[in-house]
């Protein structure tokens, strides 16, 4: 197993530490604009590789290096700059970041499977499909996994109940159209009807990206390790559902756009895409998130 990660900023950086304390490949490759911040990632996680049980290979390199790779890991952005811009306010800059990478990662690497990382994630899922030729099973985005994390979180600690035993998704846009799908919530065996408790931690789960990088001018451990959960699934075949970004085809009345639904994740990238009963109110919010995902992309020429 092969893996490649593109960007070594913040989030990449946070993924390659988490993928060195929980190795699940031969070989991890660095790829970054700038050689020497790969370099120095790099040779710090080979140190960090002693200490654990592991004989995976840590190493920089270009794209020739990222050949035969069995995942890309694509978190390369231009920065934030004001921890309030939105991020779809990124399209354009990281479309011409995408332009430049994938079709060369494509093309070294005709089997892997891409995990889209980088903002505005939906837009950028789709544009890789685009860019990659790849087939749309192979090609999915960190999509609304993180907000699904940070709503069970709350909710974990509101409920005093293992955030793995709350089945509550956040589906749609990862942004500011993404939707709380109450009606398939679940804890344990129970429903879990939608509550004031409920909207309160909803509203707050679309807001706390914005918050914690007004507070520590980024975020990226809750994607490294909901980044990990993807890998994890792929890696071992374990063929977990999660809320991912993928292409829509004819769903709930939206179409060729990459949105956020339950999914299944094995060994091939995605095996299925789920179709949940969601309620009249969530197709109609599943529909505005296809139409904001959808100007995006139209308005970055994608
Ligand atoms: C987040 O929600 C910035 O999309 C990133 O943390």
């Amino acid at each position: 197993m092969k893996i490649t990660i593109v960007g070594t900023g913040r989030v990449g950086a946070a993924i390659a530490f988490a993928a060195t304390i929980n190795p699940m490949a031969s070989e991890l490759l660095l790829l970054n604009r700038t050689r020497d911040t790969a370099e120095g990632e790099a040779i710090d996680l080979s140190h960090a590789t002693a200490t654990q049980n592991s004989s995976m290979r840590i190493r920089a390199g270009d794209i020739t290096d990222s050949a035969g790779s069995d995942v890309i890991i694509f978190t390369a952005s231009v920065p934030y700059g004001d921890p309030h811009r939105k991020r779809s306010e990124l399209a354009g800059d990281n479309l011409a970041i995408l332009k430049h990478w994938i079709p060369l990662l494509a093309e070294v690497s005709p089997d892997a499977i891409i995990i889209m990382v980088s903002n505005p994630v939906d837009a950028m899922t789709y544009a890789a499909l685009k860019l990659s030729g790849f087939p749309p099973h192979r090609v999915l985005g960190t999509g609304t996994l993180l907000d699904s994390v940070r709503y069970r979180a709350m909710l974990s600690t509101e409920l005093e109940i293992h955030a793995d035993d709350i089945r509550a998704y956040i589906l749609g846009e990862h942004g500011d159209t993404q939707f709380a799908a109450h009606s398939l919530s679940m804890t344990g065996g129970e429903r879990f009807y939608p509550s004031d408790m409920s909207r309160r931690l909803f509203e707050k789960t679309v807001k706390i990206g914005y918050e914690v990088s007004q507070l520590k001018g980024h975020t990226s451990y809750g994607i490294a390790l909901g980044t990990m959960m993807i890998l994890d699934s792929i890696v071992y075949d374990l063929r977990h559902t999660m809320p991912v970004s993928v292409l829509i085809e004819d769903t709930f009345g939206v179409n060729d756009v990459c949105l956020s639904l339950p999914a299944v994740i094995g060994r091939q990238g995605v095996t299925r895409v789920l179709r949940p009963p969601l309620s009249e109110d969530e197709q109609a919010a599943f529909q505005r998130s296809g139409e904001a995902v959808g100007n995006c992309i139209r308005g970055m020429g994608a």
